[in-house]
């Protein structure tokens, strides 16, 4: 880490391509593992969520390594567009389209579809983008239909906004899917909120989502898939203990028992992780600048950069990152807060107050400290914006993305520099040579008489 603070400075962005194959390969291994001692005979089908982190080199790495590829939206599409168009991704392959559809979504897999990319899966997620998708679909096309879940008891809402209603399903499947001559219901979709937890939550709603799916499947004969959705954590503290092959393992069972229960064939199972895919190759490297100390207890290390705009989650919804410093280890350690350079009060790292504390080495003006937080390399770009206006114009930034060379050693290529202040400020209107010629369009403002 301290030969890339060296080699390329901070602050700095790193993406480590191999942990993305790494983590495919982990996942078909605990799945193929698991079935053998459940007996589950279905497949297997690793999906990758693109909104998870849309840079073509990771949608290149994934697809390099066999996983599907999942969309969220229109954009979404074209970027499925240009991997068959550049041969990466396979005509015919399997891509699930989940989300709510506003018109150019719909439209767009209708096209792609016209356009003979025929594995694209639209996943119903209401009444109405069924009606609209019905109408207009011409060609045979598998569909799949969403699972509103129930939300856990402590959400300020019980169920999902995102899918139907389970009471929904059955009857949409009977009055409409059955007979339509171009669409298949192919997949039961199923993704609580919270993830993959070993909870009585998740296995009470995953058996709701089974009961279902037998109910559907005896009526249905060819839904042949489950999707389980993504949810599959990643280590966010050095404490962290999740047991990802036990979790496969007891997921197959429930699915095996329940569809053995009912005489139903064993479906294939889809996921779709995002943060699992991705989060572990991202680290993002700071510097501490100075220690301001307010009072005898609250020693503040100023990193070079924001925390809000570089790793949004981090305030946002409070998720913790794994954290270390990269240098000064054998020093001795004190106390901190991290703070951000925006003006903004929410800028800070803190863990939980009381178990997390910060410890780091003292902070000391003539040596530098350099810090690393780690499995930064899902959602943060997406969120955070990458290039963009960022607050207080802190920049974007500089990006290296690092793959394991032949002989043992790592090669390192820029995908992106710190982000120039001409480029904000483009962005803003300030472009000196500005040549924008949009047209302006002249409203009548109308006049109200009162009589
Ligand atoms: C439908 C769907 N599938 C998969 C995912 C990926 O979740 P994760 O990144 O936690 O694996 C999401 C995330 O929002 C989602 O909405």
């Amino acid at each position: 880490m301290m030969k890339l603070v060296e080699e390329f400075g901070t602050p700095l962005r790193i993406t480590y391509l191999p942990i993305v194959g790494k983590n495919i390969a982990r996942a078909k291994r605990w799945f193929h593992e698991a079935a053998e001692k459940t007996q589950f005979r279905g497949r297997y089908n690793y999906c990758y969520v693109t909104k998870s982190s849309h840079f073509h080199h990771i949608t290149s790495e994934v697809l390099k390594h066999g996983a599907l590829i999942e969309t969220s939206s229109a954009y979404d599409l074209d970027i499925v567009r240009h991997l068959v168009d550049q041969g990466e991704m396979k005509q015919d392959a399997r891509v699930i389209c989940n989300g709510f559809k506003p018109e150019n979504y719909l439209q767009r897999i209708l096209d792609l579809r016209e356009e003979g990319i025929s594995g694209l899966t639209p996943i119903i997620d209401n009444l109405d983008e069924w009606q609209k998708l019905s109408a207009r679909a011409t060609q045979p096309m598998d569909v799949g239909i969403r699972i509103a879940t129930e939300e856990e008891p402590k959400f300020a809402f019980y169920t999902s906004r995102l899918g139907l209603g389970y009471h929904r399903i059955l009857p949409l499947y009977q009055d409409a899917i059955k007979d339509h001559p171009h669409l298949t219901l192919r997949m039961l979709h199923f993704f609580v909120n919270t993830g993959i937890r070993d909870t009585a939550y998740y296995w009470n709603e995953l058996n709701k989502a089974l009961d279902l799916y037998v109910k559907l499947r005896k009526i249905c004969p060819t839904l042949t898939a489950l999707n389980i959705g993504g949810g599959l954590p990643t280590k966010n503290s050095l404490a962290f203990e999740y047991d990802y092959a036990y979790m496969f393992e007891a997921i197959l069972e429930q699915v095996a028992m329940k569809c053995d229960d009912a005489k139903v064939p064993h479906p294939d199972i889809y996921t779709e992780f995002g943060s699992f895919t991705v989060g572990e190759a991202g680290a993002t490297l700071f510097q501490v600048l100075h220690q301001k100390r307010q009072n005898d207890r609250e020693r503040w290390n100023m990193i070079d950069s924001s925390f809000m705009t570089t790793l949004p989650d981090s305030w946002a919804v409070n998720h913790r990152f794994l954290m270390l410093p990269l240098n000064r280890w054998m020093d001795s350690y004190e106390r901190v807060f991290l703070g951000g350079l925006t003006c903004d009060s929410d800028d800070y790292y803190n863990s939980e107050q009381h178990i997390n504390a910060i410890y780091l080495p003292t902070f000391k003006p003539d040596q530098p400290l350099f810090l690393g937080f780690f499995h930064t390399g899902a959602y943060q770009d997406n969120i955070g914006g990458h290039g963009g206006v960022h607050h207080c114009l802190i920049p974007g930034l500089r990006h290296i993305l690092i793959e394991d060379a032949e002989d043992g050693t790592f090669e390192c290529r820029e995908f992106c520099e710190s982000q120039p202040s001409t480029q904000v400020l483009g962005l803003l209107g300030y472009d000196a040579n500005n040549t924008n010629q949009s047209v302006a369009i002249r409203l009548q403002r109308e006049e109200h008489v009162e009589s």
